[in-house]
């Protein structure tokens, strides 16, 4: 049996072995002895009865075991032209005082902390000093905009929020602080302290007796240790896009979390300790959590921390520069980077520029590996170019090719097989598994392995209704696909309403209630069509109520287009509206929004039996294609 088949067979016949064996790589305050308590409800849990510290496993662990001075983290930052780098030793102090700093505003165990940081190291440090005293982190994405900040508030009900006084994107500054004020007027829960970090780009004016400056306060306070928490208690919520606009809080625990991901760092990305890793993506994501900070750390290798984009920071080149410059052993974004690098640079001729002898493997993940960006990549790169598939509500890949453990051979447009503990399933509308090379939903049979959410903060009923209601025994990704012959796994794309522009996951729900509060909309649905850079790109279709006073067209879609951006954010990439008479739908009123993603993507799609009025499918290809794309 190969090593892989061995694993995935020992986690599949012996989940409590398996996971308890690779518990002994993790640093307990008490040793779990009961690996998997099945009876938990909403879910099973692992490691029941552990107790554990993740901050001291990701930082000062290192440095007790002799490795003070090795680099931990390196923020390399073309926007700002500034690099920073922090040994295990400073990252810790780092830490410790900022915990402290925390600790003195009266965070404790058990709260919650918002952070709503750019890509800068502080971010790192916020989240594992909350670690460190066994709060609960909650990091929001820089590109979201004040409401989703104000819904993600109300839900968490942190006792403080920390965030920088702007952020940087290529040609413009974005302050932050007005951002939170909005967020808190619009919020119901106060926090009682804002921390603010000040970057030089452009400093924010403090408001007295809530805002805190970090540089101040950090210089103030007393370092404190780590406090151990139960393997099951918290370390993060992680809000990401549902199918309606209420975003859902991913729960991560301290326990399952540490050993799963301390596990993918060997087994998967083959990286260990003293080697780069490098996730260029962003903390506000999944990706950032589980692979800018946490498992990293805890393998003891160095990550990077990049604040710039692929492309025009300040060319094309700007990946190749940071692997050379840095050592990158193992480079991990979304595809949507390299399609960026690949327009830009078709024939990759910056890399010459570079020494990548130490660069051994490119990871994609966030959306569709497309088969050109796959080939491309593997051409000019000439190494294993890994599609894996995974979601924030997993923490860690699902579906990859575990070059540590034994490197598959790949199939283009496959993330490759089950890693251990992902027990994946095809399943037809009435939870039937179907035959090999059928599509089908993919669900994963229970119990879900460590590191994969317990449930949804303060929501354990919506929980079990968006996961573990539709299949009894089994968790709903909401990804179409199949299992090939040989046991290949196909993602297809979401079967719910769930947007991936440029691998950021965003909910059609969210830009809707955003379309909807204009006066001059009636009805809207918004679906995301295919797009060459970005994947897919939302598209907005809006039918006018009868009393709207509607000057002209052009600037009602710019009214719809700024409304997007002012309610979700930037990140939504929301350039593009269509206005219609009605909306396709079914004779009980459901949106036909497959049958109108298809229209949009140049196909023509039968009007299903259960359509309303078929002619509605050809007034919305009239609509689309009066319109240039
Ligand atoms: N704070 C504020 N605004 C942000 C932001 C942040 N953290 N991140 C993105 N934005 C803004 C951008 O400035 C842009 O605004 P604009 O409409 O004024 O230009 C908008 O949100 C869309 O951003 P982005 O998706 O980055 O698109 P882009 O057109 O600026 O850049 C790429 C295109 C391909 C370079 C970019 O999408 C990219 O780097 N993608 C990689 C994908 C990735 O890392 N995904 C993470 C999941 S693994
Ligand atoms: P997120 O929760 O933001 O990580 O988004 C998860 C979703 O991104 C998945 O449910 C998929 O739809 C998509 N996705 C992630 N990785 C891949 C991949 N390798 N191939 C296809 N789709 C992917």
């Amino acid at each position: 049996m190969s090593a892989y088949a061995r694993a995935y067979h020992h986690s599949m016949s012996d989940p409590e072995g398996f996971w308890g064996e690779a518990a002994a790589a993790i640093e307990w305050t008490r040793r779990p002895t009961r690996i998997l308590d099945r009876e938990a409800r909403p879910a099973p849990r692992w490691f029941a009865n552990g107790e554990l510290n993740t901050c001291y496993n990701a930082v000062d662990r290192h440095v007790e075991a002799g490795r003070g001075d090795q680099l931990a983290l390196i923020h390399d930052s073309p926007l700002t032209g500034r690099t920073r780098r922090f040994t295990y030793t400073e990252l810790r102090d780092d830490v410790a005082r900022f915990a402290g700093a925390l600790a003195g505003l009266g965070v404790s165990a058990g709260d919650r902390v918002l952070i709503y940081l750019p890509m800068v190291p502080e971010a790192a440090v916020a989240m594992l000093a909350c670690a460190r005293l066994g709060a609960i982190h909650s990091v929001v994405f820089g590109g979201f905009a004040a409401r989703e900040l104000a819904v993600r508030i109300d839900d968490a009900r942190p006792v403080a929020v920390v965030a920088a006084s702007c952020g940087v994107e290529p040609g413009r500054v974005v302050p932050y602080m007005p951002l939170v004020e909005r967020a808190l007027e619009q919020a119901e829960h106060t926090p009682d302290a804002c921390v603010v970090l000040q970057r030089e780009e452009q400093p924010a004016e403090l408001t007295s007796g809530r805002d805190h400056d970090w540089e101040e306060l950090a210089a103030a306070a007393r370092p404190v240790g780590c406090t151990p928490v139960a393997a099951t208690d918290p370390l993060y919520v992680l809000y990401t896009s549902g199918t309606t606009a209420k975003p859902k809080g991913v729960v991560r625990d301290n326990g399952g979390h540490a050993v799963a991901l301390r596990w993918s760092m060997t087994a998967i990305y083959d990286t260990g300790p003293g080697e780069v890793f490098w996730a260029a993506s962003d903390v506000g994501w999944v990706v950032g959590h589980s692979y800018i900070v946490y498992a990293p750390l805890l393998a003891g290798c160095t990550t990077v921390m990049y604040e710039g984009k692929p492309v025009g920071t300040p060319d094309a080149g700007a990946f190749w520069r940071v692997v050379d410059e840095h050592g990158v052993k193992t480079l991990f974004t979304a595809p949507t980077a390299f399609r960026a690098i690949k327009k830009e640079d078709p024939s990759a001729s910056h890399l010459a520029r570079y020494d990548l002898s130490r660069f051994s493997a490119l990871f994609l993940a966030g959306e569709r590996l497309d088969p050109d960006t796959y080939d491309w990549a593997a051409k000019v790169l000439d190494r294993p170019v890994i599609d894996h598939w995974w979601q924030t509500e997993t923490g860690w890949p699902v579906a990859a090719n575990p070059l540590g453990l034994e490197p598959l051979p790949i199939k283009p447009g496959s993330p490759t097989k089950p890693m251990p503990g992902w027990d994946v399933r095809i399943l037809d509308d009435e939870g039937k598994e179907v035959a090999p090379g059928r599509e089908g939903a993919v669900a994963v049979r229970l119990p879900l392995p460590p590191g994969a959410l317990p449930t949804l903060w303060n929501d354990d009923d919506r929980f079990v209704d968006a996961y573990l209601s539709r299949y009894p025994g089994y968790y709903l990704t909401g990804d179409g696909g199949l299992i090939d012959q040989d046991g290949y796994l196909f993602i297809m794309g979401r079967i719910d309403d769930v947007l991936n522009v440029a691998g950021h996951r965003l909910s059609t729900g969210a830009m809707e209630a955003a379309l909807g509060a204009h006066p001059a909309v009636a009805e809207c649905a918004v679906i995301g069509v295919a797009d060459d850079l970005k994947g897919e790109a939302p598209v907005g279709f809006v039918v006018l109520s009868d009393d709207a006073e509607v000057r002209d067209h052009t600037t009602l879609e710019q009214e719809l287009v700024a409304l997007v951006r002012e309610e979700v954010g930037p990140v939504a990439a929301f350039k593009r509206v269509v206005v219609v008479d009605r909306l396709p739908k079914t004779r009980s009123g459901k949106i036909l929004r497959r049958n109108m993603r298809e229209i949009a993507d140049g196909q023509h799609p039968a009007a299903p039996s259960t359509i309303e009025d078929p002619a509605v499918l050809e007034e919305v290809a009239t609509a689309l294609g009066g319109q240039s794309p």
